[in-house]
C-alpha cells in the first residue's frame, strides 16, 4: 500500500487557510526555512480513504475475537472513551496549580482508594506509562529499601520463575540486579525446593505473577512469599494477570509488598498498538518512604486519561461487577479449554484461570506444522492469533486468553475454527505455509523486520 507521501499530487489541497485576522508578523530571514517541507499534497477524500484502508488492514477488537494471552485484550466500553474525551479532562495542563484541578485530584485519590482496596496495598503511584515501567519503579523501590537498611551492596540478586514474562528479567537487569531463575514444576507451580535453595541473604527479592503465564494460580503462594521474606527479600507482584482475581484474591494478602497493575489491560483502556498505558504501582507502607525518595520515573503525573478510564470502569461495574468480570474471564477460558482438550495438548490439567497454553510440540515433530502456522491460519477466519511461543518453557506454545467480554457464540465459533484448522493441517501439512490466504500481505519476513527495521521513508531522488 502506498504511503501518503507517495500518493501526493502537486498542488492538490485539503484545507484553505482563512484570511489573517491578527497583525502580520515578519520573522527575520534567518528563522525561515528555505527548503520545501515535502508534505503530502492530497484532498480530504484521498486522506479519508487512505486511513479507512489502513483501518481495514488492521485487526482490532472491533474486527473479531482477540484472545492474545498475557495481554487481556478485552473490550473497553465506549462510554469510558466519551468520559475521557470530555474537555474538562482533556484540556487541563500538567503545570496547572492543584487548586485549579480539584476534579483531577479526585480522580487520582478515588482511583488510589479503590485500587488499594482491590490489591491490598496502602499507596498507589500513577506515574509509570506501562507495565514494564511500573516494574522498573517497583524494583527501584525494593533496591532503595535494602540500601536504607544498609544491605544495598549485598542484596544484588532477584529471583524470577522460568515462566515469567520477559519484562521481569529485563527490568531487573536494567535496575542492576542479577537474575536467578526459579524452576517450575510439571503442574506449572513454583518449585518450592528450588526456591528454598536459592533464597539467601544475597537476594533483593522475588518477582512473580499469579496466576502465572501458564494460566495457573499457585496454591503455595503464601509459602512462597514467606520463604522470600524469611530470607530478608521483598516480594514484587506483576499484576498484568490480575484480571481473573479482581475482588476475589488480593496480592497484598498473599504477602506481596509491591505490585504494578496494567490499567491498560485490566481496567479498560484499549492498548493494541503500543499505548498510552498506565502501569500503576501499589506499595505497602514499608516502601512509602522509599517512594518519596525515588518517585520520579515519568514527567508530570503519568497518563491521566488512562486513570480516568480506569475509574469509570471501577465505578460503573462496582465491587460486584468487577468480581463478576473476573469470574466470567475464568469461566470463558475453561469453557474453551474443556472443548479443545480432546484435540490439542494442554499440559496443565484441570481448571485454568483466565488463560491456558496449548503445545504443538508433537505435531511439529510428527506432521511438520508449527504453532506459527496454526496461528496464521486463524487470521483467515477473522480471528487474531493467540500469543505464540510464550511462555518459553512450553515448546510450540499458543497461549489463549478469551476474556470475559466475549459471548458464548464467539467462543463456540473459535472452538470450531481451532479444531477445523488443526484437522486441515493434520490432513494436509504441506499447506501449512500457505496461511494466511486472505490477507494483503502473506507472511512477512519477521526476522528481517525485527533485525533491519525500516523506520523512515525516504523520497527517491
Ligand atoms: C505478565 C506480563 N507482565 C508484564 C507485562 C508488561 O506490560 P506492558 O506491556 O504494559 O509494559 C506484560 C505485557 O504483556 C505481561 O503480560
Amino acid at each position: 500500500m502506498e504511503l501518503l507521501f507517495e500518493k501526493t499530487v502537486s498542488g492538490r489541497q485539503t484545507s484553505y487557510i482563512p484570511e489573517l485576522e491578527v497583525p502580520f508578523y515578519q520573522y527575520e530571514d534567518k528563522y525561515l526555512n528555505e527548503q520545501s517541507l515535502d508534505f503530502p499534497e492530497l484532498s480530504e477524500l484521498d486522506v479519508s480513504r487512505h486511513y479507512s484502508e489502513l483501518e481495514r488492514r488492521t485487526f482490532g477488537i472491533n474486527q473479531g475475537f482477540y484472545p492474545l494471552g498475557s495481554c487481556t485484550m478485552k473490550y473497553n466500553p465506549r462510554f469510558h472513551e466519551q468520559v475521557a474525551s470530555l474537555p474538562g479532562f482533556c484540556d487541563i495542563h500538567p503545570l496547572q496549580s492543584l487548586e485549579s484541578v480539584p476534579g483531577a485530584k479526585f480522580i487520582y485519590e478515588k482511583s488510589e482508594e479503590l485500587l488499594c482496596k482491590i490489591t491490598g496495598m496502602d499507596y498507589m503511584s500513577f506515574q509509570p506509562a506501562a507495565g514494564a515501567q511500573g516494574e522498573f519503579l517497583g524494583i527501584l523501590l525494593i533496591k532503595k529499601f535494602h540500601e536504607k537498611n544498609g544491605e544495598g551492596g549485598t542484596r544484588s540478586k532477584i529471583l524470577i520463575p522460568d515462566s515469567a514474562h520477559g519484562t521481569n528479567p529485563a527490568t531487573a537487569a536494567l535496575c542492576g540486579l542479577n537474575v536467578v531463575t526459579v524452576r517450575s514444576t510439571n503442574e506449572g507451580y513454583m518449585d518450592l525446593n528450588h526456591l528454598r535453595e536459592l533464597a539467601n541473604t544475597e537476594i533483593a527479592g522475588l518477582m512473580l505473577t499469579n496466576p502465572n503465564t501458564l494460566g495457573v494460580f499457585d496454591p503455595n503462594i503464601c509459602e512462597i512469599t514467606k520463604i522470600v521474606h524469611e530470607a530478608g527479600g521483598l516480594c514484587y507482584y506483576d499484576g498484568a494477570n490480575l484480571n481473573p482475581i479482581m475482588n476475589i484474591a488480593r496480592p497484598g494478602d498473599m504477602g506481596f509488598d509491591c505490585i504494578h497493575l496494567n490499567l491498560h489491560k485490566t481496567f479498560s483502556t484499549p492498548h493494541g498498538g503500543g499505548g498510552p498505558g498506565a502501569g500503576a504501582v501499589g506499595m505497602k507502607e514499608l516502601l512509602k518512604e522509599c517512594y518519596d525518595e525515588v518517585w520520579k520515573v515519568k514527567a508530570f503525573h503519568g497518563h491521566f486519561l488512562v486513570v480516568v478510564r480506569a475509574l469509570c470502569y471501577l465505578l460503573t461495574l462496582g465491587e460486584k461487577g468487577i468480581r463478576d468480570s473476573a469470574v466470567q474471564s475464568v469461566l470463558s477460558a475453561n469453557y474453551m479449554k474443556k472443548q479443545l482438550e480432546d484435540t490439542f495438548t494442554i499440559k496443565q490439567k484441570g481448571f485454568c484461570m483466565h488463560e491456558f497454553v496449548i503445545t504443538l510440540e508433537e505435531e511439529s515433530k510428527n506432521y511438520g506444522f508449527r504453532a506459527l502456522d496454526v496461528a496464521k491460519a486463524f487470521i483467515d477466519y477473522q480471528m487474531y492469533p493467540p500469543t505464540m511461543y510464550f511462555p518459553q518453557i512450553i515448546p510450540e506454545a499458543l497461549m489463549v486468553e478469551p476474556t470475559e467480554t466475549e459471548s458464548k457464540e464467539t467462543l463456540d465459533y473459535a472452538v470450531e475454527i481451532y479444531k477445523k484448522v488443526y484437522q486441515d493441517l493434520k490432513r494436509d501439512p504441506d499447506s501449512a505455509k500457505d496461511y494466511p490466504k486472505t490477507t494483503p500481505i502473506h507472511r512477512p519476513d519477521e526476522v528481517s523486520a525485527a533485525r533491519n527495521p525500516k523506520l523512515r521513508w525516504r523520497k527517491e531522488t
